[in-house]
């Protein structure tokens, strides 16, 4: 186990699993990436990201990955991590199976004295409950002939700051020598802070505290956003006034949350609690709030709509962005996929546009959005639309606007004679 990590393989190459392969490889890892999607694996051989992202298109090309779904590239490893998706189902029920089966592959062609790493997010105890006995059954024992750590990913797509390079990572694991060699491994990939926690079950319930921290702060200005539009307050305003506070910390309501992250993790946290008799009130209002800003932000439109005297049903609404961030293309979990079917139950003649995923755009260009619609919502704040000059609404013959991220000039949009309604303001 204290030899010199030389290889490693990395289970899965998506958004958590391939900038940590790359990375890796600048440091002068033979990468191998286990990954089921073989279109992605022959763009990543070629040296081309399948991910719009500035840290992969610059430095995939510099290296090499051998990216394969064979699974005996596990046995020539001296590491391997798992970065599988930890998704919920339509019930929001965490679904552990891609988990297990990566796992099952693992001791089907283990190689004794490997470092196993979880990077996926899981709730505590998946690792002594779920991963570990698949182990056990196998017939391998953590500590004697393997090592398994936990190293939560923090990866944020499409941030400029922060990427897998410099983000602190937190790490736990069973043994004290897990513990060692894993903080160790990840301190000659990562330049910053690896944090070792007192325990694997602790370091599984880091991630989850913090998106859940996330999630419920936003669950409160979003309630905030609800309530201020009853009282005629701006509430991007009010928190601007907040933030002079020291020890405020702002969040932003928008039309709702999305993402593989924050809209899921804590129903693993709800889950698993729920199992040892604890229910998390909390964190489940904070969801039920959250999953209702789609159904609110077609209300709005509703209402705008009325007050220009005109039915839901049966008008043009264009829906400005269809990926759950800024600057991506991530569809998961995407508040406007809510949306669309929201209006579309209202009757409203629904045509969508986003220049990070036009295969799932109804129209090819922002110009051809505006030209045939009613009105807009805002769902993504992506830059080309927070650059949209006001002037070209008025001339598209826009009537009103919904803007479900708060990402455009009230004052000016409404001095050329436009409805405005944002999100709480
Ligand atoms: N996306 C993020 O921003 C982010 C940030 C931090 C943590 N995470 C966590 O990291 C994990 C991975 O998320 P992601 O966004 O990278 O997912 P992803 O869907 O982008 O990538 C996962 C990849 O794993 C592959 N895969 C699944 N099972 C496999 C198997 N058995 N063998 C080989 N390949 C397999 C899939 O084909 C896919 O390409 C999740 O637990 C997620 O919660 C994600």
């Amino acid at each position: 186990m204290n030899k010199t990590k030389q290889s490693i393989c990395i289970i899965g190459l998506g958004y958590v699993g391939l900038p940590l392969a790359v990375q890796s490889a600048l440091k002068g890892y033979t990468v191998y990436g286990l990954e089921n999607d073989m279109q992605k694996n022959e763009l990543i051989n070629a040296g081309k990201s399948p991910i719009k992202e500035a840290f992969l298109e610059i430095n995939l090309p510099k290296v090499k990955i051998i990216a394969t779904n064979d699974p005996s590239v596990i046995k020539k490893s001296d590491v391997v991590i798992m970065c599988v998706p930890t998704p919920i189902d339509e019930m929001y029920m965490p679904d552990l199976e891609l988990v297990r089966i990566a796992t099952k592959t693992i001791t089907e062609n283990f190689n004794p004295g490997q470092l196993v790493v979880i990077e996926s997010t899981i709730n505590p105890g998946v690792c002594e409950e779920v991963i570990e006995p698949i182990f056990a059954k196998a017939g391998y024992v953590v500590g004697k002939d393997y090592e398994l750590a936990h190293c939560p990913e923090r990866i944020d797509p499409g941030n400029e700051k922060w990427n897998v390079t410099n983000l602190p990572r937190v790490v736990g694991s069973f043994t004290e020598s897990g513990l060692s060699i894993a903080q160790k491994f990840y301190e000659t990939i990562i330049d910053a802070e690896i944090k070792p926690m007192k325990s694997i079950r602790e370091a599984e319930a880091v991630k989850i505290m913090e998106n859940s921290f996330r999630d419920v702060n936003i669950a409160f200005v979003n309630e905030l956003a609800k309530s201020f539009d009853r009282l005629g307050i701006d509430i991007v305003d009010v928190i601007k006034g907040a933030s002079s506070k020291f020890s405020f910390m702002p969040h932003w309501p928008s039309c709702g949350v999305g993402g593989h992250c924050i809209p899921v993790d804590p129903y693993y946290l709800i889950e698993r609690a729920k199992a040892s008799g604890f229910d998390h009130e909390f964190l489940k209002i904070a969801r039920k709030i959250n999953n209702s800003m789609p159904e609110y932000t077609v209300e709005l439109m509703q209402d705008a709509l009325n007050k220009v005297k005109l039915p839901l049903n049966g008008t043009i609404v264009g829906l400005l962005g269809i990926s759950y961030k800024a600057n991506i293309a991530d569809l998961r979990e995407s508040p406007s996929l809510q949306i669309i079917k929201h209006l579309e139950k209202h009757g409203a003649n629904v045509i969508t546009f986003d220049p990070h995923t036009p295969t799932h755009s109804t129209e090819k260009s922002l110009d051809e959005i505006l030209k045939k619609s009613t009105a807009i919502i805002i769902a993504t704040d992506h830059k080309e639309f927070k650059d949209i000059d006001p002037v070209i609404f008025k001339e598209h013959q826009i009537q009103v606007i919904i803007d479900g991220k708060n990402c455009l000039d009230k004052l000016e949009i409404e001095k050329n004679g436009i409805l405005y309604k944002g999100i709480g303001r």
